[in-house]
């Protein structure tokens, strides 16, 4: 059977008539569907062209594949599971022990994966020993953007501390500026929530809580704290929340409707797309007290073994994937920085060259989100988001109850190596 490359879901690639073989041709579930993530995804098909391969999109919208991952399974389990798929974190472990997914060995040892990766992003992909995953981009989660020119006007400058924080937010609303974006979507509402805790506590609290699942830590005081942040801060909130998409709520910033929105670097990736300059439209601070840590996530593209079939084809993405070219060119359009220790700063600006340089600190100062599927098994993750939107949302909740919640999920989450309480 022959596969021509227009598939409802194409979007500006492979338009032509070029017909690639079965073999060839692969579909590729993510969730990367804004201005910017699309255009990321066409540098990433494009390149595929040149190695007569077709990038086939199952492009499931939903910030953060709220979406996708649940497409991802039924249709695996219905035996209809994609070549490629984006497949973020701790999650792998659970398909590769399946049997699912393709070891990529034979591409990673050529290429000199080993030595290529910063540490954490080459033991992210590994599964007893070998590698079920290709890695692209590194995103920052605690980021703080402004909008420059209202900043500008206002002579304020970026929040290092939460007093900070504060007395910016209070000049910008007695100017009838809205201080800080936010939806109520509940994954949005939890990466700020994060990346309050990483401040509050840094990474090793954070560690303790959403990757070793230490039921004791969530009594801690300074878990209540993060939460009392989180819901101090909707007074700088436009009332009453709306969910909206992640790119909406970008497209507010742009616009100077609103002044700040923490979110992860794929929010500059956004901003650049629509033609928004670093450090002249837009500001690119870290969330306070946030500045020394990176909280990041890895994107990474996992392929599924099926008949072997295509297994030509999935080597050959994952070898241009970690190619110098797509590493640098993917990860400046995506916001996000190269999964390589030394990659070519040539086209890195000032926001993506601090988050290099945080990351190169190494593990102590890295912390892994839990929203975007880096510190526990999705139902967990879900779990947690939920309660967490749900303190957010209704002020009659006190911390204390939602820390006895999270404390239940914490000790029946399916962990197995659980370190000592
Ligand atoms: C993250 C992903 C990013 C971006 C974001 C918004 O999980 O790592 O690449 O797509 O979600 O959907």
């Amino acid at each position: 059977m022959l596969g021509c490359g227009l598939s409802p879901f194409s979007y500006g690639t492979n338009t032509s008539f070029v017909v690639y073989s079965q073999a060839n041709a692969l579909q590729v579930l993510h969730w990367w569907t804004s201005d910017s993530e699309r255009k990321a995804v066409k540098v990433l098909s494009d390149r595929l062209v040149d190695e007569n391969i077709e990038w086939r999109n199952a492009a499931i919208p939903g910030g953060a594949g709220v979406g996708a991952s649940k497409v991802l399974k039924s249709r695996v389990l219905a035996g209809h599971a994609p070549e490629v798929t984006q497949l973020n974190g701790v999650v792998f472990g659970e398909w590769a022990d399946l049997g699912l997914l393709l070891e990529l060995d034979d591409v990673s040892r050529p290429g000199n994966w080993k030595k290529l990766l910063f540490p954490t992003v080459w033991s992210l992909v590994q599964n007893r020993d070998h590698v079920v995953a290709a890695p692209i981009g590194i995103q920052r989660i605690n980021m703080l953007f402004y909008n420059k020119k209202i900043f500008d006007r206002l002579e304020l400058i970026a929040p290092k501390t939460w007093a900070d924080f504060d007395r910016v937010a209070f000049k910008l609303k007695q100017a009838g500026v809205v201080p800080l974006a936010q939806s109520s979507e509940a994954w949005q509402v939890a990466t700020l929530f994060e990346t309050l805790v990483l401040a509050e506590s840094g990474p090793a609290f954070y560690r303790r809580l959403f990757v070793d699942m230490n039921a004791k830590a969530y009594a801690d005081p300074r878990l209540a704290h993060a939460l009392k942040r989180l819901r101090g801060l909707k007074q700088w909130m436009p009332m009453p929340l709306r969910e909206q998409p992640w790119n909406e709520m970008t497209r507010q910033l742009a616009d100077g409707d609103a002044a700040m929105f923490v979110m992860g670097d794929w929010v500059k990736g956004e901003l650049r797309a629509w033609g928004k300059i670093t450090d002249v439209d837009f500001g690119c601070s870290t969330v306070p007290g946030t500045d020394e840590y990176h909280l990041y996530s890895v994107d990474t593209l996992a392929m599924f073994a099926g008949d072997y079939s295509h297994q030509q084809a999935q080597e050959k993405l994952a070898q241009v994937l970690m190619s110098a070219t797509v590493q640098t060119d993917y990860n400046q359009v995506k916001g996000s920085i190269s999964v390589w220790r030394d990659p070519n700063k040539a086209k890195m600006d000032s926001c993506a060259l601090a988050s290099w340089r945080t990351f190169s600190k190494g593990g102590a100062f890295q912390a892994p989100s839990l929203v975007h599927r880096m510190a526990t098994d999705e139902t967990t993750k879900d779990a947690i988001v939920a309660e967490v939107r749900r303190y957010f949302m209704d002020d009659q909740i006190t911390e204390l109850d939602t820390q006895r919640r999270l404390a239940a999920i914490a000790r029946s989450s399916p962990k197995i190596e659980r370190p000592e309480e």
